[in-house]
């Protein structure tokens, strides 16, 4: 956590990305400017194709704008390096993907203890912090298994585990339920619903509106634009 952040987290500014494959260009982004405080829940729908995964890369710091600007955390990251933005990847967010994105070979604890293997934290330290996150989303029984040994909703929260385990103040989730059965996806909101009880930022990219209903503010995309950010009095 990092209150040192201020309240606003995320500020994009007329940010729009222009993908170019050979004489195409697609403009994934136009113009989209809003803005998340600190400890928000904030859902992203739009029909496939409407920019949304552009968007959750972009406040990933795993790609950048083409144009406009985007701070987190009150600094700009638009100019800043491949390095110095997997520096902030590392540090400050966490992310969990659709396909849980898992190494298969390894053990849960293996995985989970991944992201510390860049940070250089120390071998021992890793396996305690990775146990314990997989704790947190209530797999200590399941540390040594890989990923084939577990199900679906075991899988997903190994990979939520890997993504809390550098404790980021922002959580990024793209359709982390797309691929769940009622039960796990049920397991897996209320899992987000918890850590964001606890502070964390989230936003999570999601078709289904039962899903995106658990957070307070929804911002819905359309052919790259900002069509709408709606704040209901329910959710978190
Ligand atoms: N790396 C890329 N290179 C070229 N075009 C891309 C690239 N990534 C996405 N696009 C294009 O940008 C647009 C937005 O794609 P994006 O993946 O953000 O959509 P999405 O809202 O996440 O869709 P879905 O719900 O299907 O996941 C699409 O038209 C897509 O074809
Ligand atoms: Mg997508």
């Amino acid at each position: 956590m990092s209150a040192s952040w201020g309240s606003q987290i995320l500020r994009l500014t007329e940010v729009s990305k222009t993908y170019a494959t050979g004489s195409l260009e697609v403009a994934a982004l136009r113009e989209v400017s809003f803005t998340v405080e600190a400890g928000e829940y904030l859902a992203i729908m739009g029909p496939s194709g409407s920019g949304k995964s552009t968007l959750m890369h972009i406040l990933g710091c795993l790609d950048v704008p083409t144009s406009g600007v985007y701070e987190l955390a009150g600094q700009d990251v638009t100019g800043l390096s491949e390095a110095e933005l997997a520096e902030i990847r590392n540090a400050r967010i966490g992310f969990v993907f659709q396909q849980f994105n898992l190494l298969p070979t390894l053990s849960a604890w293996r995985n989970v203890a991944l992201p510390l293997c860049y940070s250089g934290t120390p071998a021992a330290e890793r396996r305690e912090r990775a146990v314990a996150a997989l704790e947190r989303v209530g797999l200590g029984d399941r540390i040594d298994h890989r990923p084939g040994e577990l199900s679906g909703g075991q899988q997903q929260r190994v990979a939520i585990a890997r993504a809390l385990v550098t404790d980021p103040s922002l959580l990024l989730a793209d359709e982390p339920t797309g691929n769940l059965d009622s039960a796990s996806t049920e397991d897996v909101l209320r899992l987000l619903d918890e850590l964001n009880d606890s502070g964390r930022t989230i936003a999570l990219i999601t078709h289904e509106a039962d899903v995106a209903a658990r957070a307070r503010r929804t911002l819905r995309i359309r052919d790259g634009r900002l069509e709408d950010l709606v704040t209901s009095g329910v959710g978190a």
